[in-house]
């Protein structure tokens, strides 16, 4: 029975073999395979004039650039550090890491754009040609045109991302940002899904920017689950990959609280997918990640009634022995963490060698809680010798969009778009915080983390980030996001930037130094994980720490729905590998 079923399955193989194989898609610009101009030109009409040849954001200010021109660059220069502008670029990626391809790049320096990274403009990893998408029939365009020619395709919404999968060199593009459409449906028909029915759902294009959503939503009394920065393409990356922010602890991730999505197939084929329709792939793309198993044009989400954000900031310079002061904060940090997971208390915690910054966030219309959770703690912290407080403050928002504005200042200066930036991360188990031996040894290694980056980086700091989904424990598997969130209670975020490039060497070093560094918060979180969306993109057993026990069948989904890999990102499920010649520039310093 077993050998026959095998034997079948084998011949089944055989006779799909020719439409299921992967041909690679491996054409390069030079090859004789490559499109001619005259291709491309009716590819171009087929897709209603909207595809274009890439040039890099900075090339209007290289003089040897043929895209040269004084004016543009100085429209350029003003937009370049500014996330909003800059995401309105197809040729730029948040961190110049992703644009860049060992030595070349095109990249200007973040702090004053009037420097230029490079003697000469390069593409770098950006890709050589784009479809600036307008609607679904222009993603099935390009799918159908790199199936023709054996090209490449890529995925790009704003270009945030940690592993540089929205940026694949010698491809053709995708570009969503434009698809910013809105909508909300107090009462909400699924699509041949009545169980999917519901009140208050809202409705994104796949372009629309955290920001737009936000303020969106709250003119119609409602909260969604983002993030806090405002040009992050929630419906994009963030939102098929986990997707958190100051609502996760009572709403969820952002995963946890999809309806619907509209997708356009590898087959070209534009579909409605919920839990009743294609439930395999709209469990996929809960948690699974972009740039994997379809496009995403439209995101249907749950939402809430707005509530008043109440706020706590602390911030704190180590005066006396600095290492003493980072650990004692950071154990009286753990101990609490419990009982604030509880109040549902969310936002994060900033560590420097020298200095501490909290940013405690608690969505609710009770503006007494937030206080009476942090007193005992706030009363302990203000009160030592051997720190300076330099602001202690309680302030609340009537709404999430008032609350944004302070939040994406904050954002601006520590996270200014256009710099270099390196992550290693881990989602730490509730456990650890349940005993003391658990807790010094996550005070070590984190401590361990917060000088070892600082070592290794001219601009380091570790986010502690409360913003675990600590409501809902996604009992029914629903998303295919690494379980190792329903447990988590800190999700621990080293960081590193810089605004200049390094050297190969210092490079190299340094992205192997974040990598080691998690050993010790590793060995205190067997079988667990990192957020796909804000981990080390280096991490060597990523299918485990990616997803955990559901990478298997996240496999399985891509192979069912995409079954010759046109959609394909580096550490993405089922991905090619690093010795696909497309990822050459990884291994590139
Ligand atoms: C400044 C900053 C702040 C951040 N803050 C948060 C935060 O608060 N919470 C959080 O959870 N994360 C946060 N992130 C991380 C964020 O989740 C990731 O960077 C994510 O990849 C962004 O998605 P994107 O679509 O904007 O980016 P992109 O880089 O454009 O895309 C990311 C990936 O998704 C794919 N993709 C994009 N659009 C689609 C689509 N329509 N269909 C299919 N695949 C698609 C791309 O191919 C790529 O693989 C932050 C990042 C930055 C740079
Ligand atoms: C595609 O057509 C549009 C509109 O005619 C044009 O602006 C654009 O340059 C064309 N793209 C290419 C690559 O030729
Ligand atoms: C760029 O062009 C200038 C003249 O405009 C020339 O002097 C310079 O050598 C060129 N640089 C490179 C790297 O080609
Ligand atoms: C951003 O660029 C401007 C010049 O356009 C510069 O004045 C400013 O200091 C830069 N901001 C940051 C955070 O680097
Ligand atoms: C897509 O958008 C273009 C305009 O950019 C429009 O002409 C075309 O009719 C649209 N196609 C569909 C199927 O909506
Ligand atoms: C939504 O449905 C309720 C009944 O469930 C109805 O009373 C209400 O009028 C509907 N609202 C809209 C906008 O259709
Ligand atoms: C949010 O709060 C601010 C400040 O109180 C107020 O001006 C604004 O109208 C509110 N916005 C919405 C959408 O309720
Ligand atoms: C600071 O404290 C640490 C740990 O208690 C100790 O090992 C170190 O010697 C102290 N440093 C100084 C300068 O006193
Ligand atoms: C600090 O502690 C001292 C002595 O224990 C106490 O008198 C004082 O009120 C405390 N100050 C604050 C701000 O809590
Ligand atoms: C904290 O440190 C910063 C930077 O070193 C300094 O500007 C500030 O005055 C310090 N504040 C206090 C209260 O010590
Ligand atoms: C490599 O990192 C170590 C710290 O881990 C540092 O001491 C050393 O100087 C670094 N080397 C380079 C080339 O940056």
């Amino acid at each position: 029975m077993l050998l026959l079923a095998s034997f079948l399955s084998s011949l089944a193989l055989t006779w799909a073999a020719p439409t299921t194989q992967d041909p690679g898609y491996n054409c390069q610009p030079g090859q004789k395979c490559w499109p001619s101009l005259r291709e491309w030109q009716q590819l171009n009409k087929t897709i209603d004039g909207h595809l274009f040849q890439t040039v890099p954001m900075g090339a209007p200010c290289y003089e040897n650039s043929t895209s040269y021109n004084a004016a543009t660059c100085d429209v350029v220069e003003n937009n370049y550090n500014n996330s909003i502008p800059r995401v309105g670029y197809y040729g730029q990626t948040y961190w110049q890491n992703w644009e860049a391809c060992g030595s070349t790049g095109c990249s200007l320096l973040s702090e004053d754009p009037s420097q230029k990274l490079y003697p000469t403009c390069s593409l770098g990893r950006l890709a050589s040609y784009y479809v600036d998408v307008r609607n679904a029939s222009h993603i099935s365009g390009a799918l159908k045109f790199a199936k023709e020619h054996n090209i490449r395709i890529s995925i790009k919404n704003t270009g945030h991302d940690f592993f540089g999968r929205s940026s694949v060199p010698n491809s053709l593009a995708i570009w969503t940002h434009n698809l910013n459409t809105f909508d909300f449906f107090s009462n909400f028909t699924a699509s041949n899904c009545p169980s999917a029915n519901g009140k208050n759902v809202g409705e994104m294009g796949a372009g629309v920017v955290a920001g737009d959503s936000y303020r969106y939503f709250n003119t119609k009394g409602m909260d969604i689950a983002g993030g806090y920065e405002e040009s992050v393409g929630i419906a994009g990356g963030f939102g098929q990959g986990g997707g958190l922010g100051d609502f996760t602890t009572t709403q969820g991730l952002m995963v946890d609280n999809a309806v619907e999505f509209e997708v356009v197939l590898a087959s070209g084929e534009v579909k409605t997918i919920n839990e009743c329709n294609d439930p395999d792939l709209f469990w996929a793309m809960r948690g699974g990640g972009g740039g994997t198993f379809a496009v995403l044009t439209k995101y249907r989400i749950q939402l809430y009634p707005s509530v008043a954000i109440h706020t706590w900031n602390f911030k704190a310079n180590f005066t006396g022995n600095q290492s003493q002061a980072l650990h004692w904060v950071l154990e009286a940090h753990a101990e609490n963490s419990l009982e604030w997971s509880k109040q549902l208390v969310t936002g994060s915690v900033d560590y420097y060698p020298g200095k501490v910054s909290f940013g405690l966030v608690l969505p609710s219309n009770d503006g007494s809680k937030l206080k009476a959770a942090t007193a005992k703690f706030n009363h302990f912290i203000s009160n030592r010798s051997d720190i300076a407080v330099v602001e202690n403050s309680y302030i609340s928002f009537a709404n999430y969009t008032a609350f944004l504005a302070l939040s994406s200042a904050d954002t601006r200066a520590t996270e200014p778009a256009g710099i270099f930036s390196l992550l290693a991360s881990r989602l730490i188990p509730r456990d650890v915080f349940s005993t003391p031996s658990g807790i010094a040894a996550l005070v070590d290694g984190v401590v361990h983390g917060i000088k070892t980056a600082a070592a290794l980086l001219p601009l380091a700091a570790t986010s502690v980030v409360l913003e675990t989904p600590v409501s809902n424990d996604d009992s029914q598997h629903a998303t295919s996001a690494h379980p190792a969130w329903r447990d988590a209670i800190w999700h621990v975020i080293h960081a590193g930037e810089w605004e200049e490039r390094l050297s190969p060497a210092a490079q190299e070093n340094a992205t192997d130094g974040f990598l080691k560094m998690l050993d010790p918060l590793k060995a205190l979180s067997p079988g667990g994980g990192a957020y796909m969306n804000e981990a080390h993109w280096g991490e060597p057993d990523w299918q485990a720490t990616y997803w955990g026990a559901n990478y298997e069948k996240l496999l399985e989904v891509k192979n069912c729905y995409d079954p010759t890999h046109i959609f394909d990102c580096f550490k993405c499920v089922g991905w090619r590998g690093e010795s696909d010649p497309f990822y050459s520039c990884y291994e590139e310093w």
